[in-house]
Order: C-alpha cells, then structure tokens, then sequence
C-alpha cells in the first residue's frame, strides 16, 4: 500500500512518470513511462532508435524487430513531431552507443507498450537551433519555435528572473498589488492604446503606458512598499529593444530617498544575474546626465570601453577658422573623439565616416590624421594656426596612427553624433570588451527639456518626478536648468530600468503641470483626481521600473527582447500567428458607435 502510494506521488501524471531528462543510470531496472515528442528516428536496418523529447530534454526508446514486433509496427510509423506515450524498463545502453552530450546518454528503454497519441504534419521548419529559419516563418509557428532549446531555454530564464525577484521584494515586504489596465491616460511619453467604451457612447480607455499613476495612488492609500510585474502598452514604434506590449518590474515605496531605491534596485538586479550564474555586485557607479553627455554624448553610455568625448570649443572660440569660432558665438561647441589605430585608413573610409554622421544629424565632419610617420594631415589643418593644433593634439592626447574627429553645432546634435560615432567605431574597431557587466546608474537629469516641434517643455522623465530639492527654485525662473531627483539604471549601454522621487504636494504638482504648458482644464480633467489626492495625506515616496523583457533578454544575450516573449509582436506590431491587428464586423463597431474609414479609392 505505501510502496503504491509512493508510486503515485512520483508519477507526473496518468501516463507519464518522469521527465525525459531525469531518467538516468540511477534508474536501470525501473519501470518508466515517457510521454512527448519525436524528435529523431534512425532506422538501423531493423532497428529503430527514436528521441523522445519533452519540455525537459531527450530520451532515447528503441526497437527490436525481434524483439517486439507489435512495438516495431508502431515505431515504424512514427514520423517527426508526433506525439507519443511509451513504457519500458530502464537498460543501460552498450557503452560504444553512450551519447555523452546528454544527461540521458548512458541509457535507454526498449518499450514495451508504445502508443501514438498525435500525429503531426511535416513542420515547416525543422526543430533545431542551429537552423537558420526566417523570422517572419518563425513568428508565424511560434508554437514550433517554442519547442526548440534555445526560446525554451529564454522562457525558464523569465521564469527563473521572475521568481527571484519576487522572493526578493516578497522578504523585503513588498505587497504584490494589481493595477487597472483600462485607464485613462498615463503620460509615458508615448502613444496611448485606446479602447471604445461600449456603455458610455465616444468615450474611451486607454492602456496603461505604466502604472505609475496608480502606485503613486497606493502609496497614498498607505501601502507603502508596492511591486507589481505588469503589462505596459505603448503605441511607438516597435524595434529590437521595444514592443508595443512589455512587462515593467515596476516598485514604489514611501518614505524613501534616491539612495534608498538604488540600493534595492542594486541587490535585486545582483539577484537576477545570479540566475544565469553572473555574479555582480553593488554599489554599481554613479555617473551625472552631465558627465555622461558631456563624455560619452548619450544618456545610457556604454562604458565597456573608454574613448570619450572632448571639448574644443575653448580652444577653437577666438580661431580664425570663423566655421568654427561662429558655432560657439552662437551657444553651440565644438567636440572631438580621439580614434586609435586608423590613420592610415583610406580617403574613401574617411568619407564614408563623414556621410554616416551627417546621416546621424551633422552639418559636416572634420579630422585631423596623426600618421605613423608622426606627420600630421587634415583637411582643416589650413584653417588652424599651430598653438590651435598643439593644444588640440594635448587635449586629445592624440598619439601616431591617432585620428581626431570634429563635430562642430549645438550641444544636442553634437552629443547625439558623436555619441553614435563612438558606439560605431566601438563596435567595428572591436574596442568593446564583452566579458564585461557594466551596470551604471544615471543621474541629475533636467527635469524638462525643450520640445522646438511643440514649442513647449516636456518632461524628461515623467510629470510627477520631483525637482531636486536644491534646483526647485529654478522651476519659475529657468526651468531648463532645474535637475530632477531621477535615476536611470544602465546595464553595457541599455537603459534597463528609470525612476525618480515623485512630487507628493498639490501645489508643486499643479506648477509642474503648469510649467508643461498643461491649462487649467487639461490638468483638471486629466490629473484632478491625483492632485486632490494629495490634499489627504501623501508621504513622501519614490520608485522605479525595471524592463523585464530587456533584463532578460540582456542576461540571455538574445539579440532582440522578441526572443525572450512567448508570443511577440513583430516590427510592424504584428502577430504573425493570429494576425493580430483584425478588423471588426460593422455590427461590433456601431456599438462602440465607431464606423470604419476606408482610403479612398485612387480612379
Ligand atoms: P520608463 O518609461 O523609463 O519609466 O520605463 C521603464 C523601463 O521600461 C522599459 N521599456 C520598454 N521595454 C520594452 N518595450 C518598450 N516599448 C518599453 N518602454 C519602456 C525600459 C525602461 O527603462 N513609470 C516609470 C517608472 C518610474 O518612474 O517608476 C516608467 O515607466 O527598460
Ligand atoms: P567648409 O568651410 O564648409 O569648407 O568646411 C571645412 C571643413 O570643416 C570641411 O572638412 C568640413 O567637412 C568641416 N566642417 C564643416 N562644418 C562642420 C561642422 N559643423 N562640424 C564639423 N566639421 C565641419
């Protein structure tokens, strides 16, 4: 009776007692019954060996003819993908057949019972990864995908990030609460994804673009620690490291500081990389906006290889090369980049970098070439008098085969450019040590930024970021100067997560509205309710989003966060398989009184 019960509790279901995977020597002798799909079949003349592979592995059955020629029947029927149940008892395999490769290489089961459960068509791609198989095809059968190693691998690397994380917050007291997904509106900076209502004629929800408005309100709501692993949706464009649907890891917490959450964010994210067995450790670095501008000319700097940025401007303000000296008249500067190791480079290359950073914004691209034999060419030298290009050649601590770089315009498009060309020659120089981990936190950025498009400020986080205690009085005066109690949580390059302390009084929230150019009307209908609900007793508090779909795919090295969603949408926010977006019937648009706009038919 309790050998049968034992029994009970070891078998993974009515027909299946174990995992392909776990069925090794330990198990000789014992009677074990597998259920999944085939993998492989060999036929040997006669005998027929077939993988069996389920969620966890493979399994090698085989069959003897002579053996079993009711099984055999069977195995010879059996094609790719089909979906079988088999029992036998374990054997150990002769040793010249062990597969070291697999865990279940030194056995195997010559069943007697198999019984074919599904059979499958020929699968349009094979099931393999080192298959090259076109994304489009691979989008379409994601369900085949799904059972090669490597998206299956991704898919228990979430699971297990998930897990950790939630252990994590779980023991640092954290409440795991659920927030609306049909909304109003969450200013993210993006699209909102509407959604008729059918009750309430021309109205509309959107899709939370995060729920930052509903943490603020837990918080409110006394809750004081909140996670949540939620669903966000923004209409933008789709590329390798954005989806129209994500997840955010998204925290808030009450009475906490800026170091407060950067701690926590430190020990979590330690625990994340544990899982793909990457041991890092916090304090990460802390870097100013200013400094990651001003030196790597991006806000999310990849710093897994020097070659910073410098300022020439000072240098070249009173030049006589007036190009140059009337940029920096006009507020703009002029910066450099030192490259190594490519003066000898052809005219053509040198070009070719010319038209990529105007492709990349610029009005044009100087360089000054430091050959090997130690002259020295450019096609500005003559614009230079010689202190200019001693102090140039210092401050680039320029060495032969060195070639500087110029972009000379205003600070944002000098940054954007030079930045890019620097991530260019990175990665096309091999500059870019890859065993690195490079986790950096961002901070101090300016609360606003100024949108020419709109002629207004927009936050450069989000509108509820609190201003940095020391900067607030710069709210009315020079905004543009006013720094943001904001983080940003950078992993070799990508921005992996951002947060902030949020403003928790009425009345500094409605003047950074105000400061949006929001009028009274839109902050009242937009944003009343979480003004007023600050008029109730708000703690102080703060928090952040993490991207789970980029944590992930960053710790599996997948070149693209699709790799790592079960069911991802594609560059032009697609689902290949269900074909998602659909039309509606005229009936479901009447009643969300909506009525479709064909383009018109060109004669
Ligand atoms: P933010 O907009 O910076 O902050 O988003 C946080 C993180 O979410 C990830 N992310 C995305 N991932 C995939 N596809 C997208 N389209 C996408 N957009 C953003 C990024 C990003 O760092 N509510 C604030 C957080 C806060 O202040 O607490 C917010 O959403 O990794
Ligand atoms: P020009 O005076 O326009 O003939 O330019 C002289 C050199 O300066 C050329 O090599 C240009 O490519 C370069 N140049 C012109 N404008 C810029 C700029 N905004 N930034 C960097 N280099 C520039």
């Amino acid at each position: 009776m309790v050998m049968a019960e034992n029994m009970q509790e070891r078998k993974l279901s009515k027909i299946k007692t174990h995992w392909c995977n776990n069925i090794t020597a330990k198990n000789i002798g014992e009677r074990v019954e597998i259920a999944g799909w085939v993998s492989t079949v060999r036929d040997l003349g006669g005998i027929i060996f077939v993988e069996v592979r389920d969620r966890t592995g493979l399994f090698q059955i085989v069959s003897d003819p002579q053996q079993n020629p009711e099984v055999h029947k069977i195995f010879e029927q059996l094609k790719d993908e089909y979906v079988i149940h088999a029992l036998g008892v374990v054997s150990k395999r002769p040793e010249e057949t062990y597969n070291p490769n697999l865990p279940t290489g030194e056995v195997e089961v010559y069943p007697d019972k198999v019984e074919i459960i599904s059979e499958a068509k020929t699968p349009p791609f094979l099931i393999n990864d080192d298959q090259e198989v076109g994304e489009d095809l691979r989008l379409k059968y994601r369900y085949l995908d799904l059972r090669k190693q490597k998206l299956l691998n991704n898919l228990v690397l979430r699971h297990n990030i998930v897990t950790e994380i939630r252990n994590f917050l779980n023991n640092k007291e954290f409440l795991e609460v659920e927030t609306p997904v049909l909304i109003k509106t969450t200013p993210e900076g993006a699209r909102d994804f509407l959604v008729p209502s059918r009750v309430h004629q021309n109205k509309f929800y959107a899709l939370p673009q995060s729920p930052q408005i509903f943490k603020q309100l837990l918080m409110v709501g006394g809750i004081e620690r909140y996670y949540q692993i939620a669903r966000c949706f923004r209409d933008e464009d789709t590329r390798s490291d954005r989806q129209p649907e994500f997840t955010q890891v998204d925290l808030e917490m009450s009475f906490v500081e800026p170091d407060d959450i950067m701690h926590l964010i430190e020990g979590l994210l330690s625990a994340s990389f544990k899982c793909a067995g990457v041991d890092i450790n916090g304090p990460f670095p802390r870097m100013t906006y200013k400094e990651a501008m001003e030196s790597y000319g991006i806000d999310r700097p990849d710093t897994r290889f020097d070659l910073k940025l410098f300022d020439i401007s000072d240098i070249m303000k009173n030049s006589a090369f007036t190009a140059f000296a009337d940029i920096v008249k006009k507020g703009g500067s002029i910066r450099a980049l030192c490259v190594p190791g490519i003066a000898n480079y052809s005219r053509k290359y040198m070009d070719d970098i010319r038209n990529l950073a105007i492709s990349y914004g610029a009005k044009g691209l100087a360089w000054i070439t430091y050959a090997e034999d130690g002259s020295i060419k450019s096609p500005i030298l003559k614009f230079l008098n010689e202190e200019e290009q001693a102090q140039i050649q210092k401050l680039a601590k320029a060495s032969p085969g060195d070639v500087v770089f110029f972009v000379a315009d205003q600070d944002p498009v000098v940054f954007d450019v030079l930045g890019r060309l620097r991530l260019y020659f990175g990665e096309k120089l091999n500059l870019i040590d890859e065993s690195k981990h490079n986790l950096l936190w961002v901070l101090d950025f300016p609360m606003f930024e100024w949108d020419a498009e709109s002629e207004r400020f927009m936050a450069v986080h989000h509108p509820f970021t609190s201003p940095n205690p020391e900067s607030v009085d710069k709210l009315d005066t020079e905004p543009q100067n006013c720094n943001a109690l904001a983080y940003d949580i950078i992993y070799n390059g990508t921005e992996i997560g951002g947060g902030s302390i949020r403003i928790h009084t009425p009345e500094l929230q409605q003047k950074v509205f105000d400061t949006l150019g929001l009028s009274k009307e839109e902050i009242q209908d937009k944003f009343g309710f979480m003004i007023d609900s600050f008029k109730y007793g708000t703690p102080p508090h703060g928090g952040i989003a993490l991207g789970l779909d980029r944590l992930v795919a960053l710790i599996s090295n997948a070149p693209s966060i699709r790799d790592v969603i079960a069911f991802p949408k594609n560059s032009q926010a697609k689902c290949l398989m269900t074909d998602a977006p659909g039309s509606a019937d005229e009936e479901q648009l009447s009643e969300l009184y909506l009525k479709p706009v064909y383009p018109k038919k060109s004669k």
